[in-house]
């Protein structure tokens, strides 16, 4: 049977009012994926018929009221004004990295040659992106998933940047010889017992879960940057994490240290200038 788009939009609403934060918002992203068309079409034919009963449409619905997040249904997420391609085996981009971003494309020359170091590279997001900006860069993304790695590996591809950001598995910095000229990462941050929403338990763990406390991949981190003589660390971090990070920094000798916020104001990552001398 058929129902027109407006009445499908309306009836999945109502099935995921209660469950999920912008029910109406969320029931359009869904049907836009599932009828693979854009916003414009979303507007412009509201009284189309569509089938109402295809199975796919209806297991969306039920995985959505489920809490299974709508990137990994649909497969697409946007970032930085981009979409990518996501799956269980990646961390769903959020909003606050595209600060980092900024933070390093304001900090580097636009025809750098520097070699750039991602670990945790995840969906490739933030390599993808700072290689589009940054054309003469080398990047190293590393991530210790090889489904993660998968997932990079296809966003890489479709941007035409397999070439240029050469993708490796291993712990944070154990499989990169090469001077390093900038270190970048979103690493995981989350104390391993902090109480989690239900959404975040469909996503990688070892994207989430830094430890105990939350910041150890964060202070692993930091050591690497000391003991490779690296000069720039661009890192988010958790919004409580500042005066960790700060007095973790006390044991090395630093240029400069500056904080940085996300979108909601709280700090959100920091660019460490390294003192090597
Ligand atoms: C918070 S996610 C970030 C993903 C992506 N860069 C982003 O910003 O959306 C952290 C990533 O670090 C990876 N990771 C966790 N522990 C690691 C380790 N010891 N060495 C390398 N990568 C690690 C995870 O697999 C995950 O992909």
């Amino acid at each position: 049977m058929s129902r027109r788009l407006k009445e499908l939009h309306n009836d999945i609403t109502t099935l995921l009012t209660g469950v999920v934060e912008a029910p109406r918002r969320e029931a359009e992203l869904l049907l836009m994926a599932y009828l693979g068309k854009d916003q414009l079409y979303f507007i412009t034919h509201q009284d189309e018929p569509i089938e109402e009963n295809d199975p796919k449409l209806l297991e969306w619905i039920e995985k959505r009221k489920a809490n299974v997040p709508l990137e990994y249904l649909t497969n697409r997420v946007s970032f930085y004004s981009r979409e990518f391609f996501i799956d269980e085996g990646a961390l769903i981009p959020r909003p606050e990295t595209e600060h980092l971003i900024d933070e390093v494309l304001s900090r580097v020359a636009p025809d750098t040659t520097m070699t750039i170091v991602e670990v945790g590279v995840g969906s490739g997001i933030i390599s993808i992106l700072l290689a589009l900006h940054l054309p003469n860069a080398r990047f190293i993304a590393v991530d210790i998933s090889p489904r993660a790695l998968s997932v990079a590996r296809r966003n890489s591809e479709a941007f035409g940047l397999s070439e240029r950001i050469e993708l490796r598995e291993g712990d944070l910095l154990s499989c990169v010889e090469e001077k390093i000229d900038l270190l970048v990462s979103n690493p995981p941050y989350i104390a391993n017992d902090a109480p989690l929403e239900n959404n975040l338990s469909y996503e990688p763990q070892n994207a989430l879960f830094g430890g105990n406390i939350g910041d150890e991949i964060i202070r692993r981190l930091l050591d690497e940057v000391y003991e490779r003589k690296i000069p720039l660390f661009v890192c988010e971090m958790g919004y409580d994490q500042r005066i960790l990070v700060h007095e973790y920094l006390k044991n090395f000798a630093v240029q400069s240290l500056e904080f940085y916020n996300d979108y909601a104001s709280f700090d959100r990552g920091f660019i460490l200038k390294a003192n090597h001398d």
